[in-house]
């Protein structure tokens, strides 16, 4: 029962910063200029990555460890609707953040800018719907 609280609990912690520096990094994306020079997107494309690679990406482990922990705990399998929808969503938000550093990628070497809010969106619509998911488990 512990070790199922402790599980629960690295869960929640890991995907709240995961998402939180997804939303962190698309909240930058948003602000990127068009029309900024050389230094000021490398500056942008530097902080990016770090949110991306001291929250972001070790925050996805986390909460990815702990929840196949929790699949085994649980005994849950795809033969249950929600956790299949759980799981489609998850992919949803790792496209997001996929895309998100493709943009970036793309920003800082010829300055062109993506579609942060658009992401953004899919980011919290994702996420609502994954609660949904995993607390109605319909
Ligand atoms: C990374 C892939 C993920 C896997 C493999 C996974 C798997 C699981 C499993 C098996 C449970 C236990 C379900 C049960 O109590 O029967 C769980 C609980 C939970 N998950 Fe995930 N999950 C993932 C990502 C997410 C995401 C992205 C969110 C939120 C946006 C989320 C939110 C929750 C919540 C709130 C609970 C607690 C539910 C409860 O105690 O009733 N999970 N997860």
């Amino acid at each position: 029962m512990l070790g199922f609280q402790l599980a629960i609990t690295f869960h929640l912690a890991g995907i709240i910063f995961w998402l939180g520096g997804l939303g962190a990094r698309l909240i930058l994306l948003n602000s990127a200029n068009a029309g900024a020079n050389e230094g000021g997107r490398s500056q942008l494309y530097q902080l990016q990555q770090k949110i991306h690679l001291m929250m972001e990406a070790p925050a996805f482990v986390v909460a990815l460890m702990a929840g196949l922990f929790l699949v085994h705990a649980t005994k849950v399998t795809f033969n249950q609707p929600w956790f299949r929808a759980k799981i489609a969503l998850v992919l949803g938000l790792i496209a997001v953040s996929l895309i998100a550093s493709r943009q970036f990628k793309a920003f800082n070497a010829s300055g062109r800018v993506g579609q942060a809010m658009g992401l953004f969106a899919g980011l919290v619509v994702f996420t609502l719907l994954t609660l949904v998911a995993v607390l109605t488990k319909f």
